[in-house]
């Protein structure tokens, strides 16, 4: 039995509506094509589809990379004075765009609009010659939006307006399977709102939560929600910064993306010491712990498939919950920007998170704080 796939069958589903998973995720970046290079060459991403100039549209463009059930969408503007331009200049390269695959996309924006969202857009059906797709959108936190994408009757590459990406270059992938969670970092005073927003409007379930006894250095502390659907396969940790003596890592990161936003997104793969190996020879860089941290890892998580040696080596953190144990590490930030990273994550058996890798985890962020000199 695979141990890897969230397994949340035990869960009663409250959802407000049906929901499959993540479709999407769309960035705003300040140079899509070299953005698609660094998401090929360095994260395993394959090219998908693209839509820009030569596919007549004229103010953005847009190149879709792929990994497993992993879909990206990096998009640029390509004249001054567009919104796109405006949200990059505030917050530089940001997720803006959840993309969640409904069967109904009609129907989970009347049933949102109507448990408290604000629309973002109405539904509206795009077709090319492969057949048709329905989208609708809500606004978030922030300028951060959820789109309901229903595909069942299309066939093409992505979405309407998109042809294949067919370059030549085609390093391959690394192994990264799924969008596991995605965390969203709060203002101060605003986690709990979040939370409420998740459960009224598409009737997630809170997973777990921690407190800033859970969460706190000797610095800086934070507080943190665990928001899913019922199937498990969307999952939201909400964070919000909590009084620390130093400017936390969440206080960081509203400043420099000017607001709340998506702080990172974690992606699963089945064999983490491979993928993540794959990642750093391809120039990934990787927050590390202080060596120290696996002389007692044992006695911490109890008995583990692996071998410490490769963990230490590669500076894999291992956590457990109830049910399991989990493997992850994190990325430095991938932009200028000390904004958003990615996490690699595999699970073994562990559906939710622990609680054990935070401290080591924020004073490994703190020690990056510092030499940025933003503590
Ligand atoms: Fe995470």
């Amino acid at each position: 039995m695979t141990q890897t796939a969230p397994h949340t069958s035990h869960q009663v589903s409250t959802d407000a509506f049906p929901m499959n998973g993540t479709d999407y995720v769309e960035m705003l970046v300040g140079n899509a094509r070299q953005s698609a290079h660094f998401y090929q060459t360095a994260m395993g991403f394959q090219p998908l589809a693209y839509s820009g100039l030569s596919t007549g549209v004229k103010d953005r463009e847009s190149y879709v990379l792929i990994q497993d059930k992993i879909r990206l969408v990096l998009t640029t503007p390509l004249k001054p004075g567009t919104d796109i331009g405006k949200l990059i200049d505030r917050h530089g390269d940001t997720v803006r765009t959840v993309a969640l695959w409904v069967d109904d996309s009609r129907a989970a924006f009347a049933t949102a609009i109507e448990r408290g969202a604000e629309s973002y857009f109405e539904p509206k059906e795009e077709k090319d010659d492969q057949g048709h797709v329905v989208r609708s959108a809500v606004k978030s936190y922030g300028d951060t939006v959820h789109l309901f994408v229903e595909r069942s009757a299309y066939d093409g590459v992505f979405l309407p307006g998109f042809v294949a990406w067919e370059p030549e270059y085609r390093p391959g992938p690394v192994g990264l399977k799924y969008v596991d969670h995605m965390v969203a970092n709060v203002d101060e005073g605003q986690m709990n709102k979040w939370v409420d927003w998740y459960a009224n409007v598409l009737g997630f379930k809170q997973l777990i939560s921690f407190d800033d006894k859970d969460i706190s250095t000797k610095y800086t502390a934070l507080m943190s929600k665990v928001m899913s659907n019922g199937n498990g396969r969307i999952k939201f940790p909400i964070n919000e910064p909590a009084p620390g003596l130093k400017k936390s890592q969440i206080e960081e990161y509203l400043e420099f993306h000017g607001g709340p936003g998506i702080q990172h997104i974690a992606v699963a793969t089945d064999d983490v010491v491979d993928t993540v190996t794959q990642l750093r020879n391809r120039g990934v860089e990787f927050l590390r712990v202080p060596d120290t941290y696996y002389d007692t890892l044992l006695d911490r998580v109890g008995e583990i498939d692996e071998s410490i040696e490769p963990l230490r080596e590669l500076g894999i953190l291992v956590d457990r919950d109830d049910e399991g144990y989990l493997l992850q590490i994190f990325t430095r930030p991938i932009g200028s920007r000390p904004t958003v990273f990615y996490e690699i994550i595999q699970r073994k058996g562990a559906t939710s998170f622990g609680k054990g890798n935070f401290k080591a985890l924020f004073e490994a962020i703190e020690r990056e704080q510092e030499l940025r000199g933003t503590l």
